[in-house]
């Protein structure tokens, strides 16, 4: 099998925090691969540990113990960060340099050319939707302009792979969706993905694998496929018509209804109570708006994994957010 181009083992990082240097534990011996082709997701919620490990990566920071390899080569390596398109949280750019004279710049000191920085600045800042703004001052940017501006400095020397740290943060839903759509397109281009975020709703139907993290450990870890389990977890079923009757009938049984304007849903366990249901709704004279079938998603996964399924043992690390 082809080498991962991210591989990380056991790594651990510790800060020192404070008057009396109390230890924070942000990353707890972690190991991932990401593989050539993928888009991975690395999730978990704020304070987590994930800009702790993505800096680590890419040679900001020193891992405290563990190991860590881009392209086969362990970091920090600048050969393989030559290969890299880094994104960061809160992307840092000049403010008094315009979003075409950043990226160029960003180009050249990845070793473009004068010609091939232009043109390449062009390019990824037309695909990120800014090149309306390319020549006004930073400084004057919204929050998603400056985003979309980091994104096009991590594509302009056409790097293999993609490290992109919340590049969902600080956007509205249509922007959210224009970045998803963004790294679909870098995929099919052969590019692989490895990117941060903790909203995870936004990302189901995006990521090939995943890492989820909490409080600095590796909770779920694998092909998004497998992870969730397949099954109806739940199925919707709304009603229409003069359906207070059987509203009150239900909850009175225990039922989970809730009302949908003038509509009635009713949540069912399972699939086996669909059918007579149904029948007694008809037999009232409802009409039947819809039944939905409810798989389980990405948070419910990572309810069950890192709540319902964690040991009572596993006390917040001193210092921990979540
Ligand atoms: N430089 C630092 N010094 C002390 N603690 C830090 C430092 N950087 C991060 N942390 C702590 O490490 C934990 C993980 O942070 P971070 O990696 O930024 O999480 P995420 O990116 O998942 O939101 C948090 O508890 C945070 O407060
Ligand atoms: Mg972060």
């Amino acid at each position: 099998m082809e080498e991962p181009l991210v591989a990380v083992d056991g790594l651990r990082k510790e800060f020192r925090q404070g008057f009396w240097m109390r230890r924070v534990e942000a990353v707890r011996g972690i190991s991932f691969e990401v593989r050539r082709g993928d888009i991975f997701g690395f999730l978990g919620p704020n304070g987590a540990g994930k800009t702790t490990t993505i800096k680590m990566l890419t040679g900001l920071i020193r891992p405290t113990a563990g190991r860590a390899w881009l392209f086969g080569s362990p970091v920090p390596s600048p050969s393989a960060m030559k290969r890299v398109g880094f994104m960061p949280e809160n992307p840092y750019v000049y403010p008094y340099l315009t979003p075409r004279e950043f990226v160029e710049l960003c180009g050249r000191l990845s070793g473009l050319g004068s010609r091939a920085a232009r043109e390449r600045t062009r390019h990824v800042l037309d695909q990120v939707g800014i090149l309306y703004a390319a020549d006004r001052r930073v400084g004057r940017l919204s929050k998603g302009m400056l985003q979309r501006t980091g994104l096009a400095a991590a594509l302009v020397a056409d790097p293999e792979l993609l490290i992109l740290d919340e590049p969902m943060s600080g956007l509205d839903p249509v922007g959210r969706k224009e970045v998803r759509d963004l790294i679909i397109s870098e995929r099919a281009q052969g590019r692989t993905i490895f990117f941060s975020t903790h909203i995870l709703s936004d990302v189901e139907t995006l990521c090939d694998r995943v890492a989820i993290l909490r409080r600095g450990e590796v909770v779920v870890s694998g092909k998004l496929g497998d992870l969730l389990r397949r099954e109806v977890k739940r199925v919707d079923l709304t009603f229409e018509g003069d359906t207070a009757a059987l509203e009150r009938e239900l909850a009175a049984e225990g039922a989970v209804v809730r009302r949908a304007g003038d509509r009635l849903v009713v949540e069912l366990e399972g699939a086996a109570n669909v059918e007579p249901l149904l029948r007694r709704a008809l037999d009232r004279g409802l009409s039947v708006a819809e039944v939905a079938r409810k798989h389980e998603t990405l948070e419910d996964l990572f309810v069950r994994k890192a709540i319902d399924e964690a040991p009572l043992s596993s006390a917040p690390p001193p210092g921990a957010l979540v």
